[in-house]
């Protein structure tokens, strides 16, 4: 008989029902406990899931719970000391929500950390699992488009660092993940307040360049073109277009259609829950893993960064703050 996966929640609040279904829908998987500081937050777990051991201290539950998967659900500030408390309890499976972290020091202590503890480091990137981005991962691996140079990615009326994080993240997938040389960038806070517990923006753009030759360029917030995570990729031999404001979610127009748009079947494979299994048992990285959550955050911070110091910045990024945060309290924005 194989295993059954013992999984808990910590941060009970909205997206964390996304990871409990997932959770739930497994028959391998049970869902064993939950951890809040607000108690009717895991009531709604006991009658929506059947979870019945609830923990206000997540802490308590990790030393009284043999776990095998845990999600970290709370505010951004959260992420890290959670996760490295899950790592460090012997969670051999850590799906945090993004992003990550607010500094790359921290991110590296994460990604750390659960390496030295065998644990697999999954953020909640899980557009990575959606059907029109799998479509355009196959269309480029399949050479439609001929050779990727160019990505152009609008997140319409987002944060960057709540939003833009999924646009970042997407990109750097049809990029194949080759790292970053370079990142330059320019930031609005506007109105901005804060988002998840973290200064938030409310305009920017970000201009970088990966090691296999893609440059990509991304625009969001208020004043930016339309579209949530419209992306367009330009090809030696076509084009593709995701989430065209009126179209449909995929689109491709390359030689082998005469230059038309044509669209193209695709459907949802897999999913953050049975990934992460699947890795454990593999032993090898999560498709939207702490390694990639770490260079999406390096071109969040990266443009941040080069707003800070108005210039292109050479990547690996160094800097070991977040960067918005000591612009406000520098009170340059
Ligand atoms: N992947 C996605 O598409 C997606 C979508 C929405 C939100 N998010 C991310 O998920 C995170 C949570 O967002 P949300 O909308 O679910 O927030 P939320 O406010 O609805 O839920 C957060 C929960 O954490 C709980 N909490 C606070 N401190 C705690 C502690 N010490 N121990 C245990 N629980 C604690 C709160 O009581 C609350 O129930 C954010 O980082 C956000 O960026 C991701």
């Amino acid at each position: 008989m194989s295993k059954t996966y013992r999984a808990a929640v910590i941060g009970c609040g909205g997206i964390s029902h996304l990871h409990a279904r997932q959770y739930h829908d497994f028959e391998d998987v049970e869902l064993v406990a939950c951890s809040d500081i607000n108690p009717e937050a895991m009531t709604r777990y006991e009658e929506r899931y059947g979870v019945k051991r609830h923990y206000e201290d997540y802490g308590a539950m990790l030393s009284e719970e043999p776990l095998d998967l845990v999600s970290v659900c709370t505010w951004i500030p959260l992420h890290p000391v959670i996760s490295l408390a899950a790592a460090k309890a012997g969670v051999k499976g850590i799906i945090c929500e993004k992003p990550m972290a607010t500094s790359m020091t921290v991110a590296n202590e994460m990604v750390d950390v659960c390496d030295a503890h065998g644990a697999k480091l999954a953020i909640g990137h899980q557009l990575r699992f959606d059907g029109p981005y799998i479509g355009t991962r196959q269309l480029l691996a399949d050479g439609i488009i001929g050779d990727l140079v160019k990505i152009h990615g609008i997140c319409e009326g987002g944060d960057l660092m709540d939003n833009g994080t999924h646009t970042v993240d997407l990109m750097r997938w049809f990029a194949d993940d080759s790292p970053h040389e370079w990142v330059m960038g320019q930031i609005s806070r506007g109105a901005g307040g804060t988002k998840f517990g973290i200064a938030s923006l409310e305009d920017y753009v970000g201009y970088w360049k990966h090691e296999n030759g893609v440059r990509a360029f991304l625009e969001g917030g208020k004043r930016s073109a339309r579209g949530y995570h419209h992306i367009h990729l330009y090809g030696t031999e076509g084009e593709i277009e995701l989430g065209a404001p009126g179209g449909p979610a995929l689109r491709y127009r390359a030689s082998s259609t005469a230059g038309h748009w044509a669209t193209t079947s695709y459907g949802n494979d897999s999913s953050p829950v049975r990934d992460m299994i699947d890795a454990i048992e593999e032993d090898r990285d999560h498709r939207s893993s702490g390694r990639n959550g770490r260079a999406a955050l390096e071109i969040l911070l990266g443009i941040m960064e080069s707003a800070r110091q108005r210039a292109l910045i050479e990547l690996p990024l160094s800097v070991d703050d977040y960067p918005l945060q000591a612009m406000i309290d520098a009170g340059d924005v």
